[in-house]
């Protein structure tokens, strides 16, 4: 709550005239009360238990500057990134959706990528001109946190749960819809490969999965699935009036971000790191193709995916604050009866099918393009893409720290103090067109991007063309 005043304090200055005077009394608004009830206390790790104001007043409170920070947002957004709707011609993900195109990443005045790519990192850090889009992209709301729905599944969830509204009082998601992966996903499971797509073009939620999935599972997935399904508290979705919902609320399911074991795009902010300020924003990954992973959680680390299930109800559902889930009703899943039901069902989820993939996860000459081709050698060899991306899966199953802190200064952004990440662990990249944004804070909208970012932080200087034919690869992926 503290960083709260001090972010706060470095916008101010940096708004333009033509702004409200609604959004200004909203930020002197939120700035008094932040400070005024927090400034004094000093450095915590915990979130306060006791309420001090009650729920209508704190709900006018962050209504009445919900303006402001979806606009610091969005200004900031547009500084980074080319938001526009281009999609590439030709290219789809498994249900149909078009994929996004080209380096949304925006360059600084006056520099080209190939210039950047000549320059060394201390070089780029001096002269400031490493690109925005590249820092750690903040929260909606970094100061606050929380998960963050997009509008789309708020809608779907409301049409077919009736009762349950993931809206928030505080704040909106922030990236535009074409950037997230399809909605609804395929579902493709690794005990039916004869079924293909199982989704029936659904969301599965309580409601349908029964009628969705009886007699194509066992027993036990089939109630694995019903638990991934169930609402459960969580630390803005919850019954007391600690919550940012305006009605008391039953609270969120796994797969309300995990939507049909991929992603709709949720956002999160890590419950590991404390302060705030340097907490990563989380783009929820797939659990398609958890099974053949090692290491779960950006940094986190957990070695099974029943362990990583039952830390997000416990940890992740309440920032890693176990005082504060006490208080809003945490749900302690029993290990041999619950978790592993739950675990067995994501360990099902497949990736989506890779038509061009020999059974060695390598393009089969006989169907792929030769950009397709000379794309599969540049990740092989100039790119070294290989090295920390093997097929068949296209990770080592490791963790890696790019060291990105090499090319910029610390420096507060909306409330996120831009820092090195740490080790971060290697996503596969096997229906990787299908989960854009990237990288575990989504900073990266597009493939191109990937590459670019790649070809900096490793100094690979690939040429245009290379690049081209790398993202051709990718999709093939
Ligand atoms: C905000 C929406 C959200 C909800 C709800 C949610 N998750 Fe997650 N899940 C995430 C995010 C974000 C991550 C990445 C965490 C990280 O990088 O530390 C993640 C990671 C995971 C992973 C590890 C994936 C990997 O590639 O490392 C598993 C397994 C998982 N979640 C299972 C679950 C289960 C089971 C539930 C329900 C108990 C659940 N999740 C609920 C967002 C969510
Ligand atoms: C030294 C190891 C290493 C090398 C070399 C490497 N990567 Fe990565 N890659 C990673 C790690 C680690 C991440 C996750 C980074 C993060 O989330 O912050 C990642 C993330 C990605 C992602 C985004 C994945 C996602 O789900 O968001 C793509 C795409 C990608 N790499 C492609 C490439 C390409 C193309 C190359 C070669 C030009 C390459 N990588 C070289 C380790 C590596």
């Amino acid at each position: 709550m503290k960083q709260q005043s001090v972010g706060m304090a470095k916008f101010i200055p940096s708004w333009n005239a033509r702004n409200t005077l609604v959004l200004m009394t909203a930020t002197f608004l939120l700035f008094t009360v932040a400070s005024a009830t927090w400034a004094q206390s000093p450095p915590t790790s915990y979130i306060p238990v006791i309420e001090t104001e009650s729920f209508d007043a704190r709900v006018k409170a962050k209504t009445a500057e919900k303006a402001a920070y979806a606009k610091r947002q969005s200004d900031l957004l547009a500084e980074r990134y080319d938001l526009s709707d281009n999609p590439a011609p030709n290219v789809k993900m498994t249900r149909g959706k078009p994929i996004q195109q080209g380096v949304r990443v925006k360059l600084p005045q006056g520099v080209s990528w190939e210039q950047l790519a000549d320059m060394k990192p201390a070089d780029i850090k001096a002269k400031g001109i490493w690109p925005q889009g590249f820092l750690p992209l903040p929260h909606p709301k970094q100061e606050e946190g929380g998960m963050v729905f997009p509008k789309f599944h708020i809608d779907e969830i409301k049409k077919q749960e009736i009762d349950r509204d993931l809206t928030r009082f505080d704040m909106d998601f922030d990236l535009p819809d074409h950037f997230l992966p399809e909605y609804p996903p395929a579902i493709f499971l690794t005990t039916r490969p004869d079924l293909g797509d199982v989704s029936q073009g659904k969301v599965v939620t309580i409601k349908n999965y029964y009628e969705l999935f009886n007699g194509i599972l066992n027993p036990k997935q089939l109630e694995g699935l019903r638990l991934l399904l169930m609402p459960t508290a969580q630390q803005q979705f919850n019954m007391t009036a600690d919550r940012m919902s305006l009605e008391p609320h039953r609270g969120v399911t796994c797969f309300d971000c995990h939507v049909n074991g991929n992603s709709n795009g949720t956002t999160h902010l890590v419950g590991d790191i404390r302060p705030t300020e340097r907490r990563h924003r989380l783009d929820t990954p797939p659990l398609r193709g958890a099974y053949i992973q090692r290491l779960f959680g950006s940094q986190r680390a957990l070695k099974t995916v029943e362990d990583f299930t039952e830390f997000e109800q416990r940890a992740a559902y309440f920032d890693g604050d176990p005082v504060s889930a006490t208080k809003k009703g945490v749900n302690i899943l029993e290990r041999g009866s619950q978790v592993h039901f739950m675990a067995e069902f994501i360990a099902i989820l497949d990736f989506p099918p890779a038509p061009k993939l020999d059974l060695f996860g390598k393009l089969d000459p006989t169907l792929a393009t030769a950009a397709e081709l000379r794309g599969e050698e540049v990740f092989n060899t100039k790119g070294r893409c290989a090295e920390c991306h093997p097929a068949p899966y296209y990770t080592d199953n490791l963790m890696h720290d790019f060291k990105a802190e090499r090319f910029f200064a610390e420096k507060m952004y909306n409330g996120r103090l831009a820092s090195g990440d740490g080790n971060i662990k290697t996503f596969p990249l096997r229906g990787i067109k299908e989960s854009s944004p990237y990288l575990h804070d989504g900073r990266l909208l597009t493939l191109e991007d990937t590459v670019e970012y790649h070809n900096l932080i490793f100094g690979t200087k690939l040429t245009a063309a290379e690049k081209k034919d790398l993202v051709e690869f990718l999709r093939c992926l």
